[in-house]
């Protein structure tokens, strides 16, 4: 049995360090020799102990009693945990039982004719061009215009929120120290956002999601003003950065596979299919974090408490002792037990508005826009972390394949 800080391997370690940028594109056979060399332990030197097989994955997101997902306040500007992320069952339990029916598919498929006309509108403002660059065009507007209407906030304030949410994500600093500095600020301004929105909606609650949050019963009492803020920052992080990575790296795989795309224009009822497998593919949300709660071996490797674990789903999605032929694309792929939405109590709340929001968004631009390609002579960039294409430039028309 060896212990995790002696389990790098002796040699090609740069080769397996997926957070190198020049991984972000093609990550999969990173993960493969991640999963062959070091399944538990630390694959860069100094880096935090990585988890990469499936079974070992599901396991942890499956035991928080073991696996703690509690984060101290402060990494991403937050004053306090971020809720239900940041806080384990039991407590985090009632939030869930509060939240997961607002988020069920019967009430999202509610908002599909609403969604259909955000996604449509954007596809207009591009799809007689003889090209756009995805990201900015449609992947970037398109969840947080979702979300504006959902939550209830106005979509004039569009430019603004995206504004908050990349400094949180991406801040534009010149040193770590600066990054904290932009990071505590932008914090300090959503919460400030958020409750002067929250204060004039108490006076006159209205019919969307904010006001619900104020005025339901979680855990058999009104939730607190601060409990509210840290559910809203939470969602602002984590509900408009995923779609937009999971939009671009789909529409990149597509640009890219003529074949597969003319295969979901001969038939659309590929679609849902197709979708899982380009998630469980592409994984956009590479890892997840969670720290040891308790001395645990896995793996012939001694974790010990406090210990920090990355646990990269993108591996274990592509892990050949899950899925059959686990290095191929296959759109007709069942059963498909992917674990791009995580798994265990902490399972992706927005799941099913995510696989609206996906369909929606490829039927749309699909409709307007059947054939396209990269743009000749350029190449998508993709940022590691979250998966997203940076830049994502298209040339449309007929013989774009
Ligand atoms: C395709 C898009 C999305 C992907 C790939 C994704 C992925 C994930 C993953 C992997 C987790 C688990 C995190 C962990 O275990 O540490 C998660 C949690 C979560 N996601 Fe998503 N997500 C997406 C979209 C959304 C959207 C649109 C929302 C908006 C409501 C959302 C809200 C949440 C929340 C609230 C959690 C925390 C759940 C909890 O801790 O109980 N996500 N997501």
């Amino acid at each position: 049995m060896s212990s995790h800080t002696d389990n790098t391997p002796e040699s090609d370690s740069e080769s397996i360090n997926f957070f190198d940028p020049a991984a972000a594109a093609h990550p999969q056979p990173v993960f493969e020799r991640l999963r062959k060399q070091c399944p538990v332990g630390n694959a860069v030197p100094g880096g935090a102990v990585c988890i990469s097989r499936y079974d070992d994955v599901l396991f942890a997101l499956r035991h928080p009693e073991i696996f703690s997902a509690v984060m101290p306040a402060g990494l991403i500007g937050n004053v306090r945990p971020l809720i239900p992320l940041h806080v384990d069952p039991p407590e985090q339990v009632k939030y869930r039982k509060f939240l997961d029916p607002l988020f069920s598919n019967k009430n999202v498929l509610k908002m599909e004719k609403d969604v259909r006309e955000i996604a449509s509108n954007l596809v207009s403002r591009f799809a007689d061009e003889d090209g756009c660059e995805f990201n900015s065009a449609f992947a970037i507007p398109y969840p947080s215009t979702v979300f504006l209407r959902l939550m209830g906030l106005p979509e004039d304030d569009l430019e603004y929120f995206l504004g908050l949410k990349n400094a949180i994500i991406r801040p534009e600093a010149d040193s770590p120290q600066q990054e904290v500095k932009i990071r505590n600020e932008t914090g300090q301004e959503i919460y400030a956002y958020f409750d002067k929105f929250l204060d004039k909606l108490e006076k006159s609650p209205r019919d969307d999601l904010l006001s619900l949050f104020i005025t339901a019963e979680v855990g058999g009492e009104r939730m607190s003003r601060e409990e509210v803020l840290d559910i809203c920052y939470l969602f602002l992080l984590g509900g408009l950065d995923t779609v937009t990575s999971t939009l671009g790296c789909m529409v990149s795989y597509l640009a890219q596979h003529a074949d597969r795309r003319q295969s979901l224009l001969d038939d659309p009822a590929l679609l849902e299919s197709a979708i899982e497998e380009m998630l469980r593919w592409e994984t956009p949300v590479v890892q997840v974090v969670r720290t040891l709660t308790q001395d645990h071996t896995m793996g012939g490797v001694e974790l010990k408490k406090g210990d920090a674990v990355t646990l990269v789903l993108g591996s274990a999605n592509t892990d050949d002792e899950q899925f059959a032929n686990a290095q191929e694309v296959n759109f007709e792929r069942t059963p498909n037990k992917h674990i791009a939405f995580g798994g265990g109590p902490h399972r992706c709340l927005g799941s099913h508005l995510s696989r609206m929001e996906l369909r929606v968004a490829l039927e749309e631009f699909h409709k307007r826009v059947p054939e396209y390609a990269i743009k000749q002579g350029e190449t998508p960039v993709y940022s590691h972390a979250i998966r997203e294409v940076t830049y994502l430039p298209l040339q449309f028309g007929e013989g774009q394949k």
